[in-house]
């Protein structure tokens, strides 16, 4: 996922860790949620306990302390959920017209903006990341919804000047059914608005599984729908971990599995929908390459590749983690970039001077950990970071770029997912363009360049859903994303995903 323009530049002021008690810089609505008891399920206009009384704990990543208790769906819940959303979809949700439609999914949109602070600080405190960063979620959550809102109004069959005599035929489009809808941890909201506003615009109902490590928001978004008019069963939230997730996608009233996360996770559920022919759409893994060719525009080559990387520390699927930059200004970037590193900020969420968050849970720098470790024993350098130390309880990994890599090291293949670059140097075109297609992944690509002409050329080399041209992640509600690849099926956003939540019916009437 996305850098966007409101990150907050580099460099500046020193690094240090500052845990602090975060829950008491929580404002009045986000401790009230916060506190109010274990949070339960959205099923229909419900909230109830997971059916056999188990919770989990939702963790602060900047203390690793437990922020609250929350219901740990199961296959029952699953199914309650999805019956609720095939009842919306048989009955009220049926009756609302498009125009209708629309208006709810705007004022969904509104209360979001209205409580906007609240869900920028439960974000914050229940994913890591800086509350300015967590605030341009929530902004781009309300950017999303309102897309989408514009077209229910808008969804068209056609007529068709078919050959046989004395036929009218014509198509309809109509929701896909009841969705399943199972996002990650590293935009918690957003994601979920991705998911949930395509699907809403179509008509369709849906159980949203946001990520046991990032509950919080999605049981808000549930809330919101309710409180916004939807009927109930519209949108349901069903919490818990991947078991919740696997028996959501293999519950039978389930026709949609829209899934954001691991590539492992991604291959398992298209499998299961491939067997189920349920319709299903993947957004995967990265190892997205960004090339900085010999012309380019320095300064912003390297303030564009630090942030492509290390922007929500380095846990975004579109993350630029390899660098190729042309011998002629390996060291001076390798050199500006590792100081910019040195002095980022890594802190609290919550603390306004945090530049970077810690990553998302123990597990997560336990693995960025050892593939940094792994990059160290294959014999890279750390130009900067390549120390992780757990400090204060929290997840914090200062940002790590690694010289003397070569093309084979893990470091430079699979997927990190943490705030570490590996940085390559290359003499021309032909062959970073091979080397930049050599994965298995295929989401993202960047380049710089002054020269127009090399721009295109290599832009249409690069086998990506997603190419940035000086630039890293620009990102549109209305512009698709997706990837090749391992990297995913289908695109997000724009109306590619409107499609993958319709279905195409033909009529034809003999006149
Ligand atoms: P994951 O793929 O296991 O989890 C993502 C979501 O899928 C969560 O809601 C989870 O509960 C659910 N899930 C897990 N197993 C499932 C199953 N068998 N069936 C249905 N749902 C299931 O990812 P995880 O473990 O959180 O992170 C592991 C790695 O995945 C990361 O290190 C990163 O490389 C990658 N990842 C990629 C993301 C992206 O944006 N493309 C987002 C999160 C993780
Ligand atoms: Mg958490």
């Amino acid at each position: 996922m996305v850098y966007r323009d409101y990150v907050a530049s580099p460099g500046g002021l020193s690094f240090g860790f500052m845990p602090t008690a975060t829950i008491d810089q929580l404002s009045e609505p986000a401790r009230a949620f916060v506190s109010s008891g274990p949070q339960r399920l959205v099923i229909g206009d419900e909230r109830p306990e997971a059916a056999d009384g188990r919770t989990f704990e939702t963790l602060d990543p900047a203390t690793g302390e437990a922020i609250c208790e929350v219901a740990q769906g199961g296959g029952d819940d699953a199914a309650r959920a999805v019956a609720a959303a095939r009842a919306a979809l048989d009955g009220p949700l049926r009756k609302v017209h498009a125009a209708k439609r629309s208006a709810l999914i705007n004022a969904l949109a509104e209360l979001i903006k209205a409580n906007g602070d609240e869900l920028a600080e439960l974000e914050s405190l229940d994913n890591g990341k800086p509350l300015a960063m967590a605030r341009g979620d929530i902004a781009a959550a309300v950017n999303h919804l309102r897309y989408y809102a514009g077209w229910p109004t808008k969804i068209e069959g056609e007529t068709i000047p078919v050959s046989a005599r004395d036929v009218l035929c014509y198509t309809l489009r109509e929701p896909v059914g009841v969705c399943a809808q199972i996002v990650p941890w590293n935009f918690p909201l957003l994601m979920a608005a991705w998911k949930v506003a395509p699907a809403l615009a179509a008509g369709c109902a849906t159980v949203l599984k946001p990520a046991e490590q990032t509950p919080l928001t999605a049981i808000r978004l549930g809330e919101l729908a309710l409180e916004a008019g939807f009927p109930p069963g519209t949108l349901n939230v069903l919490t818990g971990d991947g078991e919740t997730g696997a028996a959501l996608v293999d519950d039978p009233g389930v026709q949609k599995v829209a899934f954001t996360g691991s590539t492992v996770v991604g291959r398992e559920i298209g499998e299961k929908c491939g067997r189920a022919l349920k319709r299903v759409t993947l957004e995967l893994g990265g190892k997205s390459p960004n090339i900085i060719l010999p012309d380019a525009d320095l300064d912003a080559a390297v303030k564009g590749s630090f942030q492509g990387i290390y922007f929500n520390s380095g846990q975004s699927c579109n993350a630029g983690s390899r660098l190729y930059v042309h011998g002629d200004h390996y060291d001076d970037v390798v050199g500006r970039l590792a100081q910019f590193a040195g002095e980022a900020k890594v802190g609290p969420g919550l603390d306004p001077d945090s530049q970077f968050g810690p990553v998302v849970s123990e597990e997560q720098f336990d693995r960025v950990a050892s593939y940094i470790d792994s990059g160290l024993d294959e014999g890279a350098e750390a130009a900067a970071g390549g120390a992780p130390e757990r400090n204060g309880g929290g997840y914090f990994i200062e940002p790590t770029l690694f010289t003397g890599v070569t093309d084979e090291m893990r470091v430079a293949r699979e997927e990190i997912f943490g705030p570490v670059l590996v940085a390559m140097p290359f003499d021309d075109l032909e062959e970073v363009a091979r080397r930049a297609n050599d994965t298995e992944y295929g989401l993202a690509a960047g380049l710089w360049t002054r020269d127009i002409s090399q721009a295109h050329k290599l832009a249409g080399m690069l086998e990506a859903g997603n190419v940035y041209i000086n630039t890293w992640g620009g990102g549109d509600p209305a512009a698709p994303f997706g990837g090749y690849k391992a990297s995913g099926i289908g695109r997000e956003k724009g109306h590619a995903n409107l499609d993958a939540y319709l279905e195409t019916k033909t009529v034809w009437a003999q006149l």
